[in-house]
This record gives C-alpha cells, sequence and structure tokens, in this order.
C-alpha cells in the first residue's frame, strides 16, 4: 500500500479538512499519515505521529517511517518551531524517495519577478522592495496611494495603505477584523514608524490599486486550481471575497465574507461578463504552466484576482497552500472532489514519478 503523509506544523491545525482526506485514503488504497515535520527522529528516520486505522475510521499514535508521498500543510510564522521545521521539510524535500505533492512557491517579490517577465506581465501591480524609507515617500509623491505588503506575509497580516495628503500621510491597516486609520503630520514621523515597521521583517510596496465595490467593499476573485487523477490542471472553483466596508483587505481572515460567483458576475453588463471571463481563462490557463516552467511542480494554486472599475483584472496573490472556504462555502457540491483531490494526485504521481521532478534540488528552499 502507498503511504501518504499530510504534515503540518500542529496537530490541530486543518482538523476537518484532514480528517475528511484520511477518511478516503483506504478507498484510493492509500496508507494516511499525519505528522509534524519536528516530529522526525533525526537518527531512526522514524517518525513519532499518528496513522489512520481505516477499520475503526480513527487515528492512532503510531511510529512509521516517513511516508513516501507528502502533502505538506505547513504555514510558517515567525516562531521557534516554524524555523525549526523550514530545514526538516527542505531536507525532506531533496530526498530521492519521497515524493512532495507540491513544492511550495517563493516569496511574492521572487514570483514578482518571474512572472513579470512572462505573459502575465500586464496583469501584475508593478511591486517593488522597500529597502529605505525614501522609497516609499518617492513613491507616495510619485502615486499618492500604495499599498505596503510583507514580502514572506500571508492572510492579510501586516498589510498597510497608505495615503500622501497635501500636508499628512494617512495610514490605514486592518487588524483583529477592524480598521485602524493613523494621521502622520509628516514625513519624519512617517519615517520613524515606517523605518521600525521595515526593520522587523521585509515589505515590498505596490501602487494602490482601487478595487472596491459600490459598497467601498474590498473584494477580489478566489479561484481555486489544482491538479487531477492524470496530473492536468483543472479549475475546481471561484467564489468572491467580500472585506470590510471602507477596508483594504478581502481575506478571510481579516473578517470578509464570501459570495458566489455566478451571482457576482450575473449583475455585471453581458460586455464586461464577457471580458471578465475570457480574461480569467487567459490567466488560469497560463499561471499554472508558467510557474511549474519557471519554478517547481505544484499540486494547487489559489489565486487572488482584484477587479478594477474598470474591470481590468489584477493578479495580486498567488498561494501554493490555499484554504477551501471559498469554494466550500459557494460549490457545497464540489466537498467530494476536495477531499478526494490530494489522494488522487498522490497515486498518479506514485503511479508516474519520474526523476525529471527530482532535479530541483536547489529550489527546495521555497515553502
Ligand atoms: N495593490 C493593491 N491595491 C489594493 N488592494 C490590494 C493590493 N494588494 C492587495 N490588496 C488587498 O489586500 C489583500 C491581501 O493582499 P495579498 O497580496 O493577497 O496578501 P496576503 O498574502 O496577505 O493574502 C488582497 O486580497 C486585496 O484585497
Ligand atoms: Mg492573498
Amino acid at each position: 500500500m502507498k503511504t501518504f503523509g499530510i504534515m503540518t506544523l500542529n496537530i490541530e491545525s486543518e482538523a476537518s479538512y484532514i480528517n475528511e482526506i484520511a477518511a478516503r485514503s483506504h478507498h484510493c488504497g492509500i496508507e494516511c499519515f499525519h505528522f509534524l515535520p519536528s516530529s522526525i527522529n533525526p537518527l531512526t528516520k522514524l517518525v513519532l505521529g499518528r496513522r489512520f486505522d481505516a477499520k475503526e475510521q480513527c487515528w492512532i499514535d503510531a511510529e512509521f517511517p516517513i511516508p513516501s508521498l507528502i502533502y505538506d500543510r505547513c504555514f510558517y510564522g515567525d516562531d521557534k518551531h516554524s524555523k525549526q521545521c523550514i530545514p526538516i521539510v527542505s531536507w525532506l524535500k531533496s530526498r530521492e524517495d519521497i515524493v512532495f505533492l507540491g513544492f511550495g512557491l517563493p516569496n511574492k517579490l521572487e514570483l514578482y519577478e518571474t512572472l513579470s517577465k512572462s505573459g502575465l506581465a500586464p496583469y501584475l501591480p508593478r511591486s517593488q522592495a522597500i529597502t529605505d524609507c525614501r522609497e516609499v515617500n518617492d513613491a507616495l509623491n510619485r502615486q499618492k496611494k500604495i499599498i505596503i505588503k510583507p514580502i514572506n506575509g500571508s492572510q492579510g497580516y501586516g498589510i498597510y495603505y497608505l495615503k500622501k495628503n497635501a500636508k499628512t500621510i494617512h495610514v490605514k491597516t486592518e487588524k483583529n477584523k477592524k480598521i485602524i486609520s493613523r494621521i502622520f503630520p509628516n514625513e519624519s514621523k512617517l519615517f520613524l514608524w515606517l523605518q521600525t515597521l521595515i526593520n522587523y521583517r521585509p515589505y515590498l510596496l505596490q501602487p494602490y490599486l482601487e478595487l472596491s465595490n459600490s459598497a467601498s467593499q474590498p473584494f477580489d476573485i478566489r479561484i481555486l486550481l489544482q491538479k487531477d487523477e492524470h496530473g492536468l490542471w483543472v479549475e475546481r472553483g471561484k467564489g468572491i471575497r467580500l472585506g470590510n466596508t471602507g477596508g483594504i483587505l478581502s481575506n478571510l481572515s481579516a473578517g470578509g465574507s464570501v459570495i458566489d460567483f455566478t451571482s457576482w458576475a450575473s449583475s455585471l453588463s453581458e460586455t464586461k461578463r464577457e471580458y471578465i471571463s475570457n480574461e480569467l481563462n487567459f490567466i488560469t490557463t497560463n499561471l499554472p504552466k508558467i510557474l511549474e516552467q519557471e519554478i517547481l511542480p505544484l499540486f494547487e494554486i489559489g489565486i487572488d484576482i482584484g477587479v478594477a472599475k474598470n474591470g481590468a483584472l489584477w493578479i495580486l496573490d498567488v498561494n501554493s497552500k490555499p484554504g477551501r472556504k471559498v469554494i466550500l462555502k459557494t460549490q457545497p457540491d464540489l466537498q467530494e472532489t476536495l477531499f478526494l483531490a490530494p489522494l488522487l494526485y498522490g497515486d498518479y504521481l506514485a503511479q508516474t514519478e519520474n526523476k525529471e521532478r527530482k532535479s530541483y534540488y536547489e529550489k527546495t528552499l521555497y515553502h
């Protein structure tokens, strides 16, 4: 039987998703395990984790060899445990006898640099690293409104909107589902705050795009693409994420809500609907191909696409460990497909795995 390991940073993370996958594993001829990277014994190479018992339909604590297929669902933070796990995962990715469903993606800036050399360049908001506060000031003088975000960020954390007024600078962010605004009377006061921020973690800046609806809610299209049991990319579904009125983020973790894509699209004029649908098709057929050609093999991606008032589409973010909330809420009939997908793709990989996929060792630091 093939062994399939779901890897997370803590045992409670994504519990229901992981249980649903495990419950279907036996039917797919797969034995399912769940473990933390830090629970591998470096000497024996055995893992202390849990094995899913198909008969009892429950998890049982166990010690086992590292599973040969790995579904990596580790979300790293700045904490000690994350830092401990990153090199372990890199080591796992470099092993000849272990197959990862997907290898992850580089940070937002590297991703921008890669995609800006591709046919998708027109869909990318111009992004630059912030190495000095003056760059932020120059950008504000040029464009009046900008967004700054952590290069390694995720889930809307630490994102700020900055707007230059005649004398002052307005900074807005969302924290704990609340909108927080602050006015800096001059540049030097802004720089004091900004310097501390960028000292703590690397940031990039982008023009602020007007991506709100008529009710001033920021919104975006979230699309889930996965590989199917034949190793072919398919679009599983898409939905609209709506943020707080007057806010800047459409992330669900920032308090956003979800609406069905079709009902949103039906509120558009036919011309706009058709235009958006063609543009989305162009993005979803090209993006996974480009990412895999230029970076590393993947199993799934979640794409955040902003829609400007003039109908222009912007690729805001690509996630290699996407959530499933938007799709499960708007298309609950996809449940079964989504819970089976990692197993079916893992099974496909186990049968077809070739050496070519393993020629990526040097890039295994992406997560
Ligand atoms: N350049 C931008 N202009 C306007 N809104 C933006 C911009 N970039 C991001 N956003 C908003 O912030 C949200 C989070 O940004 P994103 O780049 O996806 O970061 P994260 O990795 O934290 O999800 C987006 O979904 C969108 O609502
Ligand atoms: Mg995002």
